[in-house]
């Protein structure tokens, strides 16, 4: 029997949709069919780099196309609330780039838009659906490292654009905290869950974005999740989860496809690795197209509340630190 197929549109035509894009072409269940960009000329040259049959020069036009059954947004943070709820009002389903929402407000109102349409509705956490972090989860809760009294994630680089890019620009919500530091707080909740408490201290910009954000959380008892991110230095990308049996490592990148390392305390060692399809971003894809395909409006493996835990963490760290989008938080 052929394999059921759902048809995506792309939503902008910036890094991530190219990555994303790249993916698709490997993903089950799923079609490439259109794009939308700002502008036709995006359009066309992300339409013959990727063959898409259909390219649109709007937004508009693109989610008018009542062949497009999801929409992939990879807008920048400020606009991801704009753009899901014109896709859910045109009746796409939405696979939206992290994080959904830039506050926990936009996001309860996008959720709210998805349960009034009937439709599905994703925050784009890659991550979540790679095979060496289910593998850590998996770990974790059977207890193999015993319990975890120690967590560290890291994700910083060097971030050489000017104060109008999105990692500065304050109006487009610019800042460490939910570009990479975003990860490092899932990588926490995912694996720990909801901290007993916050303790945050920020590095500003002229702007009042953070350019380097340190994060502790502190679990039950002794237990301490340490995290930092950063665009003025890079250290390496790692994250160490270390138990009273034994710890695992993730190497440079984590949170991309990658393999886990888990030693044990006396010495012994395991590896585990994995063979990726493409670039990581199939699993989200191949996620989503499932979740349709069942007649879902949310995953099970990150819900709603998953994301809304997540930017409700990253809002209790931005007001610790004093950070507030002016044109976002009203
Ligand atoms: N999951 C991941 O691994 C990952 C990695 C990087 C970024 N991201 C997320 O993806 C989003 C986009 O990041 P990116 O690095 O891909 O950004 P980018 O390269 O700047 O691309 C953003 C795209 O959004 C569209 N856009 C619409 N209005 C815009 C505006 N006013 N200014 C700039 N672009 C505008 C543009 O496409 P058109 O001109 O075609 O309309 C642009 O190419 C962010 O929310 C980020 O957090 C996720």
């Amino acid at each position: 029997m052929a394999e059921k197929k759902i048809k995506w549109g792309i939503l902008s035509t910036g890094w991530i949709a190219h990555k994303f894009a790249t993916a698709l072409q490997v993903a089950a269940n799923s079609e490439l069919y259109a794009v939308g960009s700002r502008t036709i000329g995006m359009a066309n040259k992300f339409a013959g780099e990727f063959h898409i049959p259909k390219a649109y020069g709007s937004y508009e036009e693109l989610l008018n196309d009542s062949a497009v059954d999801v929409v992939y947004i990879g807008t920048p943070h400020n606009l991801h609330l704009e753009n899901t709820l014109l896709a859910l009002d045109h009746q796409k389903h939405v696979l939206c780039e992290k994080p959904m929402g830039v506050n926990r407000t936009e996001e309860m109102c996008m959720i709210e838009k998805a349960k009034e349409k009937n439709l599905f509705l994703m925050e784009a956490l890659w991550s979540r659906f790679l095979p060496n972090i289910i593998k850590t989860k998996e770990l974790i809760d059977s207890g193999e490292i015993g319990n975890v009294k120690l967590l560290t994630a890291f994700f910083s680089m060097i971030s050489d654009n000017g104060p109008e890019h999105r990692h500065y620009n304050i109006d487009l919500c610019g800042g460490t905290i939910l570009d990479t530091g975003i990860y490092n707080i899932f990588l926490s909740l995912l694996l720990l869950g909801k901290p007993k408490s916050i303790s945050a201290i920020a590095g500003l910009s002229e702007q009042g974005g953070d350019n380097s954000c340190s994060y502790t959380f502190k679990y039950e008892k002794d237990t301490l999740a340490v995290m930092f991110s950063s665009f003025l230095a890079d250290p390496a990308v790692v994250a160490e989860i270390h138990g009273t049996k034994g710890k695992i490592i993730l190497d440079h990148f984590w949170f991309c496809p990658g393999k886990v390392k888990l030693t044990y305390r006396d010495g012994r060692e395991k590896i585990f690795e994995f063979d990726f399809k493409s670039n990581g971003y199939e699993y989200e894809a191949e996620e989503t197209a499932k979740c349709i395909l069942a007649g879902k409006t949310q995953s099970d493996s990150w819900s709603w509340n998953d994301s809304i835990q997540l930017v409700s963490t990253m809002d209790a760290i931005r007001k610790q630190c004093g950070i507030v989008y002016p044109k976002h938080d009203l």
